[in-house]
């Protein structure tokens, strides 16, 4: 058996250390940000190389807190795409705003710089790129589109703690990012966390403010903010975690190496990272025309795998209102019918990504016959 995911591995060999620091937690009552997370935040915009971290209750939050210190709300648009979680589009309606897509590339599955300027109206205020499975979108065009038209650059970095585009980190470069801590993300805590980081003091201040109930001093509500605050217990074993964190992408990348050169003479399109980027794998998805028939088969092979995503959010129910079609986004609808996640975890040994390999060839040719 060789599951998609497997969180219990990394826990075993974390256990003294994650252990002692939830008790340190308990013991101390800090229960609610506090010094914990005040470290963290400290570690993780060093890692990712700013200047502020904000630290959250989840990515979902992040990416609300970061449209509203932008001054995103009512009647405006941001720029987004249609191939990544539903978290996405949800942060732009919950600012008030009204998510627009635009298609993706097919060979990096991020989001297409060619198609942004004509989906630019008077009322767009952001550009928000996914960083899709760990790969950064293509940044240049991006910052370089966003001041010409004077708009805000929010980064969807859920997927990519540590990813790299020519030299430099993901959340670093547009005036926002926002991570998801989430238990299966790279980087994940023990229940729902998320943060966002910024070279911008005022957007800082801002999220500071509006995480924590709009609160000045105590009971001192200077704007009307939220809950967002991350708990002590998530801020602790976040700062175990990150002595680890450039261990586990390193030992993923080489999962995924291994992964490419055992799918190097296959059919099936497997990811392709340019060369000034830094991959960090959060999934690794490969495309393939009978893919419901060969996850099935896998299945039954004891091989787990996922699908990232089978329904793009502008084909969603809940997003009907925004009035898209079939067809609208051809490259993400495709990629929607075609992506398999195989499993890839530092954990995870080579014989085992080869197994993932032999089972694939196996269901594949069964389904080609
Ligand atoms: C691309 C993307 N954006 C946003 C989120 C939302 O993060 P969270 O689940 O921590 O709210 C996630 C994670 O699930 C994600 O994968």
């Amino acid at each position: 058996m060789i599951p998609f995911l497997d969180l219990r591995a990394q826990y075993k060999q974390l256990k003294p250390e994650i252990d002692a620091a939830v008790t340190r937690v308990i013991d101390s009552a800090q229960f609610v940000l506090g010094p914990e997370v005040a470290a963290f935040e400290e570690c993780f915009s060093d890692y990712c190389g700013v200047t502020h971290c904000t630290a959250l209750n989840s990515g979902t939050s992040a990416l609300h807190l970061a449209l509203l210190a932008a001054g995103i709300g009512r009647g405006d648009e941001v720029i987004t795409v249609s191939m990544t979680f539903v978290a996405t589009a949800a942060a732009i309606s919950y600012s008030g705003a009204r998510p627009v897509f635009v298609d993706v590339k097919p060979d990096t599955w991020t989001m297409n710089p060619a198609l942004i300027e004509a989906a630019i109206t008077p009322r767009t205020k952001a550009i928000l790129p996914v960083h899709l499975h760990g790969l950064m979108a293509d940044m240049d065009p991006i910052i370089d589109i966003a001041r010409r038209h004077g708009l805000v650059v929010i980064e969807d970095a859920a997927q990519s703690h540590g990813a790299e585009y020519k030299g430099r980190r993901a959340g670093s470069i547009g005036d926002v990012g926002c991570f998801s801590f989430y238990p299966g993300k790279n980087l994940g805590a023990y229940g729902e966390g998320g943060a966002a980081v910024t070279n911008n003091p005022d957007l800082a201040r801002q999220m500071m403010l509006l995480r924590d109930w709009g609160q000045e001093s105590k009971y001192n509500h200077v704007v009307a903010g939220y809950n967002y605050r991350m708990d002590g217990i998530q801020g602790a074993v976040l700062n175990v975690k990150m002595n680890y964190i450039e261990g586990w992408t390193e030992a993923r990348r080489a999962i995924a190496s291994h992964y490419d050169r055992l799918l190097a003479s296959s059919r099936y399109c497997r990811p392709a990272p340019p060369a000034h980027c830094r991959h960090v794998y959060h999934v690794y998805a490969i495309e393939l025309t009978e893919r419901d028939e060969v996850q099935k088969a896998l299945q039954a092979a004891g091989i787990g795998t996922g699908i990232h995503y089978p329904v793009p959010v502008h084909l969603q129910k809940a997003y009907a209102d925004l009035g898209y079609r079939p067809d609208d986004l051809p490259v993400t609808e495709a990629l929607a019918d075609r992506f398999l996640s195989l499993p890839i975890y530092a954990e995870l040994r080579p014989e085992q990504a080869a197994e993932v390999v032999r089972a694939l060839d196996q269901a594949s040719l069964v389904e080609a016959a």
